[in-house]
Parts: C-alpha cells; structure tokens; sequence
C-alpha cells in the first residue's frame, strides 16, 4: 500500500504501521491492507498520534462498528460518550477511569458477556515515566503449544467468564463477592473458539479469577485451568511487551489475543482512551 509500511515488533504478535495519518480519513484500500496487517499480526501499533476523542472515535469506526449503546457510563470520557477511560487518576476524589494504577492480571476485554468486542483500541495521552506496560499473548499459538493430554481435556469443553471483578481483582460497581466459582454471573463460551474472520482456532480463556470450566467439579475445574495457566504463563514466546509512548494507539483482535498491564507508580498519571469494535457470538465449530 502507497507510502505505509508495517513492521513487526516480536515473533509472535504485534507490528508497527508507518505511514498513516490517524486524524484524517482512510481510502478503502488502505483499510483493507491494514485489516488483513490486523488479522495476521493480531496487535497494530500507530505511534506519535494525539487524537481528541471524536478523533478516535472516527479513527476505529473504520475498522468496525463501535461496541455499546453510546450511553456515557460512569467511567466515560465527558468530550465523547463511545471513549472509555482508562486511568488512575483521582479529581474532585473520583476516579475518573478504570483500573487505577494496579497491576491488570491477564484477561480479554469483556469475554463475560454474550459477543464480546471484536477489538480494543487504547490511546496514550498520559503515561508514567516507568511501568504500566501492557503485554499481548497470541492465544493461536497458546492453543497450538498445548501439550497433547491437555488439548484433549479441553476439546468440546465450555467455561464460565465471571463477571464479578475486574481485571484489577477488585469488585465491579454493584456486584456481589463470588463464594463459588459453579454459580458466578457471566457467559458460558467454549474453551477452543473458531476465529469468525480467519477461520483458525485458538485458545479463549478470558480470565483465571473465578473462571469454572463448565460441567466439572469445582475441584477438577481449578485443576485444569491451574494446569493451563502455568503452561501458558510460563511461555515467553507467546508474547509481545509494548512500552508506551504518549500518541501511541494500539488496536489488538480482542478474539485471539490476551493482554496485561503491568503495576506503576501511584503517585504518577497513566490516561488513556479507549474504544471497542463490536464482536460476534463465539463459535466453536471445527477449524484449521
Ligand atoms: C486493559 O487492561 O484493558 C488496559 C490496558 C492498559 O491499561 O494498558
């Protein structure tokens, strides 16, 4: 494609776009290469970019219609209610973003409801001078590096993605404390999901906090997935670390890819913006 480039940052996921100006319009064929450059890397990175929030919001419908109603939730971004934000920041002594300045345990963003978003698209306005570096898992390989025994255990299998906490590990707004994994609120989905766009299948595991693997005893369940999480944890080849720079936007496939953000200091600003693409249900049927 005329005058952009796209680079990839680490074997297994993520690559850098060169060459876009993210404040003005894309022609169609520049959509459509940098949406097959999605597809195959999983993580785009744009760098040196500082988009208003209607900015953004034109910016991703690009690529897809925005998840949500267009209500303003308590955590939007007053200048346009399709942006969350996302932020440690107190004023007026409200937060006026999610997840504070913990670390992000790995998850996907909102694997707990019935089609979750297809994308999420994170905008750096404020960063701290150290920490707070968000880390990508390609969930392909995740599944394709599984041991044998444990593919088998999981093929056909369902799990539970409470959606009691956030990935922080505090309780969300209303919720209430969950005391058995078997009954938590959230969505059912199946451990091995088809990707609608690419055919091919990966790993859905959403998060470990009161995840329950549909059908087993609680005992079992927490067996299994403590035995899938250290394996999958302990492999570095899995993942890309992104370092943020403020302009940065980084947009990854919410449907392949699991992410985590490190700790950072509590006394520095971290504001970032966010938007969701809208997903589709999750399939399960077999792929390549
Ligand atoms: C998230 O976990 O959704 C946000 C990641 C970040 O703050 O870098």
């Amino acid at each position: 494609m005329a005058g952009i480039r796209v680079n990839k940052l680490a074997p297994a996921l993520g690559a850098e776009v060169v060459g876009v100006d993210a404040r003005l319009p894309l022609d169609a064929d520049a959509i459509a290469a940098l949406r097959t450059a999605w597809l195959d890397n999983l993580v785009l990175v744009f760098r040196g970019h500082m988009l208003s929030d209607d900015q953004l919001v034109a910016f991703s419908r690009q690529f897809g219609e925005l998840d949500g109603d267009g209500k303003a939730g308590p955590y939007s971004s007053p200048d346009n209610p399709r942006v969350l934000v996302v932020s440690n920041v107190i004023e007026s002594g409200k937060p006026i973003g999610v997840l504070g300045d913990n670390e992000a345990k790995w998850h996907v963003d909102r694997s707990f409801v019935a089609a979750p978003p297809s994308a999420s698209i994170l905008h750096a306005l404020e960063i701290p001078a150290r920490g707070g570096d968000t880390y990508f898992m390609n969930m392909y390989e995740a599944l394709a590096h599984l041991p044998q025994d444990l593919r088998a255990e999981i093929e056909s299998r369902a799990l539970n993605h409470d959606s009691s906490y956030g990935s922080d590990g505090n309780l969300r707004l209303g919720r209430k404390e969950v005391t058995d994994v078997s009954t938590a609120p959230g969505y059912v989905h199946p451990l091995i999901r088809v990707h609608p766009e690419t055919g091919k299948r990966c790993l859905f595991l959403g998060r470990r906090l009161n995840a329950w693997v549909a059908g087993l005893t609680v005992e079992d369940s927490e067996s299994l997935l403590n035995r899938i999480w250290a394996f999958i944890e302990s492999d570095s080849s899995l993942v890309y670390r992104h370092r943020w720079s403020v302009g940065d936007i980084v947009m990854w496939d919410n449907r392949c890819v699991m992410h985590r953000r490190d700790a950072f200091d509590t006394t520095a600003r971290r504001v970032m913006h966010r938007t969701e693409l809208r997903g589709s249900p999750v399939v399960a049927i077999h792929g390549r």
